[in-house]
């Protein structure tokens, strides 16, 4: 039976320790803000973005939600995110994706000043990580890295893949697992032979999207299976992992609810931190 990841746990005493850090910080006169741009009437975005809000309140800092109408101009949306850059109230800024059709993500993202995006998602920061310079790091990923640090699991020479190539989490998890010295394998929709890769894995990282996609056959016994999908199935929250079948041949596995995805939003609070210690600076 697989060990359990436990994101809740380790993002609980995260949060205690930020809570710490805060109040260390305002006593130094910083004040660290995220402001959380939603665009549109998305379910799971609303969702997300209601969470954002009780992390930062849980840990003390200060929260702004802009909600702009679903039909809004990329000029708007542009406008919107100069205020914030130019804030001083505001250290951290996320627009959450994915944005209507219509909008221009590219533009809007590099739109973000670097030193407040706090996904890491402008270019400068997505640079920084692909030749290993110090920038923000993109909040999944990195909450992935500190739960495999967190358990103690080795990483340097083992073979790593990851199942999805979003810029959002399959590119820059490779990445910080490249700059970990695991030997990286990127797979996607048109991989031919995909069990053949996943079945090599001493970490196997799901970022798909479909629920129950990987399967007990797929993994190696003793293999870390990292679960980053949230899908709905009948009513319940299911990760990219059929969980009760491969928890049976995994080492360790990561749970959903309860796993990578409270990382996300921790990794989001640290990030915002170290954001406006920076422009302290
Ligand atoms: N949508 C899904 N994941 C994310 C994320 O990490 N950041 C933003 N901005 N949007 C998302």
């Amino acid at each position: 039976m697989a060990k359990i990841l436990s994101g809740k746990e380790m993002s609980e005493q995260l949060i205690q320790e930020q809570a710490v850090r805060v109040a260390q910080l305002h006593e130094q006169g910083i004040f660290p803000g995220l402001a959380v741009v939603l665009v549109g009437e998305d379910p799971a975005s609303q969702i997300y973005v209601r969470n954002k809000g009780i992390a930062c309140e849980k840990i003390g800092i200060h929260s702004q939600t802009i909600r702009m109408a679903e039909d809004c101009s990329q000029e708007e949306l542009l406008d919107t995110i100069q205020k914030l850059n130019n804030d001083p109230k505001i250290s951290g800024i996320l627009v959450q994706l994915p944005l209507p059709k219509h909008l221009n993500e590219e533009e809007v993202l590099s739109t973000i000043l670097p030193e407040k995006d706090v996904d890491g998602f402008h270019l400068m920061n997505v640079g920084k990580l692909s030749t290993g310079q110090t920038g923000v790091v993109p909040c999944t990923p990195k909450g992935v890295l500190y739960m495999l640090k967190q358990a103690g699991i080795d990483l340097k020479g083992k073979e790593a893949v990851i199942i999805g190539r979003s810029n959002i989490v399959g590119k820059p998890a490779a990445t910080l697992l490249l700059n970990e010295h695991c030997t990286v394998t990127i797979c996607h929709s048109r991989t031919q032979n995909l069990a053949e890769h996943t079945r090599r894995a001493d970490i196997l990282v799901a970022a798909i999207g479909k629920p129950n996609f990987v399967t007990a056959d797929m993994v190696k016994p003793g293999a870390v299976v990292i679960d980053v999908g949230i899908n709905r199935l009948d009513g319940k929250v299911v990760g990219d992992v059929a969980y009760e079948d491969v928890e049976k041949v995994a080492g360790w596995i990561t749970p959903v609810p309860g796993g990578v995805g409270k990382m996300t939003i921790s990794m989001l609070m640290e990030n915002t931190l170290e954001a406006a210690c920076a422009q302290a600076r």
